[in-house]
């Protein structure tokens, strides 16, 4: 049964950053094809759910989601059909036609490797023909996307993708496929495309950014640093972070433009996941927790000020009480600006999955509370120790209340300034309170340029 072309589109990411970068090039793919954007899914024609694998619960919210778009839309009345629905992602790459099977509402699968030829499959769609591609080809989509543009301040670059690291617990060396790195010359002009289209931060991303290899312009072997240092000379470009970093991919020359490169921000989101170097071992995680701290250390003494932030998982198979108090210590030895924790979850197709020693929900949620009881602790005392420092905020949004501003400071921390200037501008404020999740800051005169 064939259907009116789409003409309008609603893209909805959950997951990682990464995902919000492709969920962001797909709307881009699509404005080019003429669509145009709505507010909600609800009032779009067709509906990208861009999804994440990574845990049971956030791979089975794509059917929950399925289910309400179809009830929400079941009678639009005027001859207006319910929308299409794409599944993009981690789940699409996963679990591919079994997705129709289970949801038959689902017109379109579309794997991480696969979505600029998107416009192809809602047209196949749109004919009534099945539209699956799961495919990983030789050549990299990237080249195949329009140019960025319509930028905020803030701004995401993919340019490392996939993970050879197979962590026993962990979907994504399956979901994203194997390492690749992006050439030098793309990246510095995207970089380029999205200062030009209003960006002052960028942050660089990959599953491994931190593994980051490739040629400059001059045939010379690079890291992620030599990356970095060539977009420190960008005009116009304040502010360059990236996520996520492996602790073996952790170069000296990186940790080393953590003293040296001015626009490089002062944070660092390296997971440790686990301080059992049993548990690690597990995982196949390839460090130890000595050899963890060690590289904070050094990173540290590159650049005493860096905001420390990571991932943590409880609940592992086979991790004991003794293995759990390993992680807390851990935790106390790196003292953490911020950080993520999670309960176990064993996924299809892992190693993990089938180890002896599951351990029982109720003994993960207790192990999560008390690590999660630590690192908002030492959150709040990060927070509360920038009291009194001036820095530069960079404001990304509006707040709540009329003449509010909330920013970024330089280690990642909310910033709220009242009376704060437009969004994307650089200032220079006193932080004068902290809360367990944000700080207040107070404009500093600025003199006149
Ligand atoms: N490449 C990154 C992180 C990728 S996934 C890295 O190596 O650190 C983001 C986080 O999800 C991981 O760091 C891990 O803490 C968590 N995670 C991954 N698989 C998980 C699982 N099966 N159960 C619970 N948490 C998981
Ligand atoms: Fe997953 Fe480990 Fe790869 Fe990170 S390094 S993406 S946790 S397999
Ligand atoms: Fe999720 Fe895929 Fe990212 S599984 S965390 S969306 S790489």
């Amino acid at each position: 049964m064939s259907r009116p072309a789409p003409k309008s589109f609603h893209v909805k990411s959950f997951g990682c950053q990464m995902n919000v970068y492709d969920g962001a090039r797909m709307a881009e793919l699509l404005e080019a094809q003429g669509m145009h954007a709505a507010d909600s899914a609800e009032a779009a024609d067709l509906v990208v759910l861009n999804t994440c694998h990574i845990r049971e619960k956030a791979a089975e919210k794509v059917y929950s989601d399925i289910g309400r778009i179809v009830k929400k839309t079941a009678d639009v009345g005027e001859g207006r059909s319910r929308p299409m629905i794409a599944v993009a992602g981690c789940v699409a790459q996963a679990e591919g036609a079994e997705i129709p099977r289970r949801a038959p509402a689902v017109d379109i699968v579309v794997g991480p490797q696969a979505y600029h030829n998107l416009p192809q499959l809602v047209a196949d769609a749109a004919e009534g023909r099945r539209a699956l591609d799961t495919d990983m080809p030789a050549a990299s989509k990237f080249d195949a996307l329009p140019r960025r543009r319509r930028q905020g301040p803030t701004a995401f670059l993919t340019v490392q993708e996939g993970c050879d690291k197979f962590c026993t617990y962990c979907v994504v060396p399956y979901t994203r496929g194997a390492e690749i790195s992006r050439p030098w010359s793309a990246i510095v002009d995207e970089a380029k495309a999205l200062v030009d289209a209003g960006a002052c931060e960028i942050t660089l991303l990959g599953q491994n950014v931190n593994a980051w290899t490739g040629e400059d312009d001059r045939g010379r072997a690079q890291g992620l640093d030599g990356l970095i240092r060539v977009l420190d000379a960008l005009p116009g470009l304040a502010r360059i972070r990236y996520t996520t970093s492996h602790p073996n991919d952790m170069s000296d020359g990186l940790i080393a433009a953590h003293g040296e490169v001015a626009k490089l921000m002062p944070f660092l989101h390296l997971p440790v996941q686990a301080g059992s170097d049993r548990i690690l071992k597990a995982m196949n995680r390839s460090h130890d927790a000595a050899g963890y701290l060690r590289l904070i250390e050094r990173v540290r003494a590159a650049r005493p000020d860096i905001a420390v932030s990571g991932d943590f998982i409880v609940g592992f198979p086979g991790e004991t009480d003794e293995d759990f108090e390993a992680t807390l210590a851990i935790v106390r030895a790196v003292d953490h600006a911020q950080a993520f924790s999670f309960k176990y979850s064993p996924r299809p197709g892992t190693p993990a999955a089938t180890m002896e020693g599951q351990v029982a929900p109720a003994v993960m949620d207790e192990r999560l509370q008390r690590l999660q009881a630590l690192l908002n602790e030492q959150q709040h005392r990060f927070n509360l120790a920038t009291v009194g420092k001036r820095c530069e905020v960079l404001i990304e949004r509006d707040g709540k209340k009329p003449g509010q501003r909330i920013g970024k400071s330089p280690w990642l921390q909310s910033v709220i300034v009242e009376d704060g200037p437009a969004i994307g501008t650089l200032v220079t404020v006193d932080i004068v309170s902290a809360g367990p999740n944000s700080l207040s800051g107070a404009l500093v005169e600025q003199k006149a340029a």
